[in-house]
């Protein structure tokens, strides 16, 4: 290391995360007076409330649940804040000295493409996706179509070997049940994720849409009961 690369201050464990997660999500400095993004995520209705009580709660006693393997699971619409609020998580995580990965499902997919183009071992990517204290993983369910048989493989090996170990797995989905999810990501992987988890169903408006509506229609994107 050079003598002008020893003064550089180190970058710490958040910011890299930070830097990971993009501006728009990650808001928080570990010390610094910016407002968290749970007093950012704006509260209009009695269930978003609901789902920040549950947040906090966890975040409150966040390293037992880690350590017992606890996995958190939001799901609902698009736009309704669910990666907001697991941005959060990781940052309070981060607070209590924990170490997390975050990845977005896309990633995942181009990181196991680049594997078989590489001549890479898939086991460099497990190894690194289950021995994480927390895996965050965001959107796994695509936008159109299904997963490969190669991506919905991947995910049960990679999902089961940390259910396995208790080590728990945070995950937004952008799906309307869990009947949704299985047939997106396949039931053995949503049964294993819900499984003594805390399941968040964030089901309200799009913050997208609220913020470029005059007189939003709140109920315009709800649907029915999750299963
Ligand atoms: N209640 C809220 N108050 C303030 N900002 C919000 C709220 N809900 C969402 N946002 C903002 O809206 C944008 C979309 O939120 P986010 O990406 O978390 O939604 P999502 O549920 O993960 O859906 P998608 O996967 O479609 O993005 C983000 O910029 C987020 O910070
Ligand atoms: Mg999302």
């Amino acid at each position: 290391m050079s003598a002008a690369e020893e003064k550089l201050i180190p970058v710490s464990p958040w910011v890299q995360m930070a830097r990971k997660l993009g501006a728009r999500y990650a808001t928080e400095s570990l010390a610094g007076p910016q407002p968290s993004a749970l007093e950012l995520f704006e509260c209009t209705e009695d269930g978003q409330r609901e789902i920040v009580a549950q947040v906090r709660a966890y975040c409150r006693t966040m390293p037992d649940r880690v350590k017992a393997g606890q996995s958190v699971v939001f799901f609902g619409p698009v736009g309704t804040g669910k990666d907001h609020l697991m941005a959060h998580m990781l940052h309070t995580f981060y607070r209590y000295r924990g170490r997390a990965t975050w990845l977005n499902a896309e990633d995942l997919w181009s990181r196991l493409r680049d594997a078989i183009g590489e001549d890479l071992s898939e086991k460099t990517i497990d190894d690194e996706l289950t021995r994480c204290e927390v895996l965050a993983l965001s959107d796994p369910v695509p936008a159109a179509g299904g997963l490969s048989p190669h991506q919905a493989r991947s995910l049960f090996r990679i999902l089961d070997r940390r259910y396995r170990d208790l080590r728990p797995t945070w995950v937004t989905m952008n799906t309307n049940s869990s009947v949704e999810a299985a047939k997106a990501i396949g039931a053995a992987v949503v049964d294993r994720l819900k499984d003594n988890a805390l399941t968040l169903w964030c089901n309200w408006e799009s913050h997208r849409q609220a913020a470029h509506s005059a007189t939003p229609e709140r109920s315009r994107h709800r649907v029915k009961d999750p299963s």
